[in-house]
Parts: C-alpha cells; structure tokens; sequence
C-alpha cells in the first residue's frame, strides 16, 4: 500500500462517516410537519405506531363522516393536508414521514355526497382527525374513494399508541355507522364509479305504484307480495320454528308484461324496507348489494333483467349469474332479505338455476294477458277517457298476443289521433288508432311494445 492509498482510504472512511450523520439526521427529520402535529396530539412519534387501515365502501363513507364528526365536535379538531396533487397517492405512513415531499396541515378537502333522493352531505374526502376516544388521543385520516390514482374504495386509516384502543375505536365506529346510516329504509342503486370499477351509490325516490295499477292475473300479484314481505312479518315465528327467512323470487316473461312495474308496486307497498335497485352494468355490484341488504335488514334486493348481462358474456357457466348465486348462498338463512330478479329470458337461467336448486324458492310467470286482463289494461289506461265499455271489450279482443305497455300505447295513439283532428278521444279514435298500430306497417313499433304476434309474424316471414 503507498502513501496515495492510505490518503484515499481515509477520505473515503471519513466520507462514510459523514454520508452516516446526514442519514441519521435525515432519519430523525424525515417526521413531515403534518406528521410533527400528529405526533403532537398522540404524545408519541408517529413513526413509531402502526397505522390500522380499514377499507369502506365509498357508499358508506357519509356514515363514517356522521360518527367521526359527531365524535370530533366532542373534542377534537380537523386537519387537511397541503402538498399538492402527491397527497392523493401517498399512503398515510407516507404523508406523516417523508423526506421527498413535506406535506403540512391545511385545509381539508371536501366533497358532495348523496344522503337521500333529495339531499346530499358535504363530507371530508381527506382530511386528518384529531380525536380522543376513551380518554385516548388517536389520529384518523378520512379518504373518499378516487379512482384516477387507483383508490377504489374509502378509508380510514387509524393511528393510536395503544393497539387495543385502535381495535376498540374500530369495532365502535363499525356500529354506530350502522345506527346512523342514511342508506337504512331507503331505495338505492348501485352504479359504476365515473373512472373505474368501484361504485357508487344513488338514491331514488320510493315509487308510488298501487296494486290497482298493477293489472295481472288473479292472485299472481298477492302471491308475490306475500312471498316478498308476508315471510318478514312471521319473522319471530319461522325462525322459531327453524325456518330460514332468506328468499329468492324470479319474475319471468315476455317483455312489456309488467314485470319491472310489478317491482316498484312491490317497493312501494314496503315502506322502510331498504331496497338495492341493480341494473345493466350495475349487477356487477351484486356482492356490495347483498352486504347493504345484510346490514339493513329487512330488505330487498332487486337485479333487474339479470339475463341481459348474463347473454353478454358468451359464457357458459355466465360469471354473474353465479355471482348473484353465489351472494344468494353468502347470506345467512336468517336473514330478512328478499332477492328479486326478473328475466325476459327464463330459458337462459333456468339451466343455471335447476344445477344450483334451492336459491330462488318462488318463481312467477307474468304472462301475456289474456282476454280479461286486456280489457282491464285498457279501462286502466282509459280511465279518464270517455271510450265505450264496448269499444274497450272490441279492441281487447283484437289485441290477442299484445302486452301492458301495449294497452298503454293504444290508448295514448287514441289521444293523439284525436287531436289531431281537434277532437274529444271516442270510440272511433280508439279502433283507428288500432287499425293503425295492427296495420303491417307498424310491426317493428308492435314489436317494441312486446307483442309476440309481430315477432311471430316476422318469423314467418323470416325477417327477424
Ligand atoms: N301487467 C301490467 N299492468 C299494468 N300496466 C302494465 C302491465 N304490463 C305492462 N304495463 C305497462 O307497460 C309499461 C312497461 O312494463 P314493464 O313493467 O316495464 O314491463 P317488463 O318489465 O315486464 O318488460 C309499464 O310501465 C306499464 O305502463
Ligand atoms: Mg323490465
């Protein structure tokens, strides 16, 4: 070894130990001043407690804004976060050390949700809350979902120095979300998030159809009503009895026969019942849906049309078809919870649902009316219209193979027909109106309202 050698090796041996220093400095300040006033409130180094992170459903993160703020104005205080778009991404441990980007306290940051069909709530979308919980400071960062960095559900990420505490405040939370839910009693729907897979939920009206709107064949409509919400109501009993609650109805037929106006009689009839309305690409939700209906007992879930995304996939077994079994089966048999799905397309389930018997204990035709159900349509829809008894039973009678929302039709087209020519709707606009829609030029439009003699005529035809 010469003289340059030992002259380099201890430059470099002392280098070393300086770059150490500057590490361990580093180290000691990486806590970023958001972490500085987090570690303030929990009496100890943030860096040194684990963060307890518990994923919510963004449907539910109104709830956990009800409970955390209900428990902030208790005393405690609320902190956003500045550091520019990065603080989106950054997990929490990230926001509270970081020797890159030194996030600070500021304002938080807000967002509109929906609480009722006509209310919303402007809740924390990320925000730090400083709490006490029996007695012990504890630090939760509130998080909405977003999509565009890959967050497909909310969160809170809690901070304590003691991990019972944590686990205690957890459970607690859990409930009393729950107790002050605005998804309890209510009808929602569950839709794909704007950019992803998550979802989000909406809130509808409770419809008002009454069964006197509903125009079925006798007992078709009571049965289902009776199956759907009479089995809550001997709650006490079936279960004494060792009876499961949970229940599965299928409503199937051709298009345009009632069946989606069957379902809102249905919601309507069962106030305070929590409904998840899914629908097209929402079905995918089915999972989230049947975990609303088990927190929210007594409750219905509705899966409108399930054939459609089933036919989408060209697949055999179809994937969504046993996912909905699957949430069938995943619910306790105690459980208040009424699945009600309707098909235009009974033949492509029922392969599925004979392989897996047991899940779908009611299954109801609603079938093309017959005879008297036709003149019931039409008197329903022409109830303030002056039409004839006779004209009504005449065009029942040339209306054979046609549906509800046929007679609806024909009546409407009655009324426009005749004010077309400044008339008051009669007898003769009605059987015009007819002629008009049975004429062959109208085939497709018949088709549209369901009528199955188009469709078969155009299968005569070889048209369709
Ligand atoms: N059985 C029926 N009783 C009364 N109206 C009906 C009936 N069937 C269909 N309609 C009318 O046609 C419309 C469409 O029916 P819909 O319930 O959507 O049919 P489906 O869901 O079976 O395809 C309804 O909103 C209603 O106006
Ligand atoms: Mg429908």
């Amino acid at each position: 070894m010469d003289e340059l050698d030992r002259d380099l090796m201890v430059a470099v041996a002392t280098y070393l130990r300086h770059a150490g220093a500057v590490a361990e400095q580093e180290t000691r300040d990486i806590r970023t001043p958001l972490g500085e006033r987090v570690s303030a409130h929990l009496g100890v180094d943030v860096t040194t407690v684990p963060v307890v992170s518990e994923p919510i459903p963004d449907h539910r993160l109104v709830d956990a804004d009800l409970v955390l703020e209900r428990w902030q104005e208790a005393g405690g205080s609320l902190i956003g976060i500045r550091g520019g778009d990065y603080r989106m991404h950054a997990e929490t441990a990230e926001l509270l050390a970081n020797p890159h980007t030194r996030f600070a306290p500021g304002p938080a940051d807000y967002l509109e949700r929906p609480t009722g069909p006509d209310t919303t709530r402007r809740v924390v979308g990320l925000g730090v809350r400083l709490l006490v919980f029996d007695g012990v400071p504890v630090a939760v960062v509130q998080r909405a979902a977003y999509e565009r960095v890959g967050r497909e559900t909310a969160s809170v990420d809690v901070l304590g120095r003691d991990p019972e505490v944590v686990s205690g405040f957890l459970r607690r939370l859990r409930e009393e979300m729950v107790a002050v839910s605005v998804l309890r009693g209510q009808v929602i729907t569950l839709a794909h998030a704007e950019n992803g897979v998550g979802s989000r939920a909406g809130f509808l009206p409770r419809p008002r159809v009454h069964s006197a709107d509903v125009v079925l064949p006798d007992g078709v409509l009571a049965e289902i009503i009776a199956h759907a919400l009479g089995i809550g109501e001997h709650r006490a009993l079936l279960l004494g009895l060792g009876q499961h609650l949970k229940r599965g109805i299928l409503l199937y037929g051709p298009p345009g026969t009632g069946k989606t106006l069957t379902v809102r009689h249905l919601i309507a009839d069962a106030v305070g019942t929590t409904v998840v309305v899914l629908r097209g690409e929402g079905l995918g939700h089915v999972q989230q849906a049947a975990a609303i209906a088990r927190t929210f007992q007594p409750s219905i879930v509705v899966l409108e049309d399930i054939d459609l995304v089933a036919m989408e996939r060209h697949q055999y077994p179809q994937p969504l078809l046993f996912e909905v079994l699957d949430a069938l089966d995943g619910l306790d048999g105690d459980a208040d919870v009424a699945f009600v799905m309707t098909t235009n397309r009974v033949d492509v389930l029922e392969p599925a649902l004979a392989e897996r018997p047991g899940r779908v204990d009611l299954a109801m035709e609603l079938p093309l009316p017959a005879l008297p159900e036709r003149v019931r349509l039409l008197a329903l829809y022409a109830r303030n219209l002056a039409f004839s008894p006779e004209a009504l039973q005449r065009a029942a009678e040339r209306t054979a193979g046609t549906t509800g929302s046929f007679a609806k039709e024909l009546v409407r087209s009655s009324v426009l027909l005749a004010a077309g020519r400044a008339e008051e709707p009669a007898d003769e606009h009605l059987a015009a109106a007819l002629d008009e829609l049975l004429g062959s030029g109208r085939r497709l439009t018949r088709r549209m309202l369901g009528d199955e003699g188009a469709a078969a005529e155009d299968r005569a035809d070889g048209s369709a």
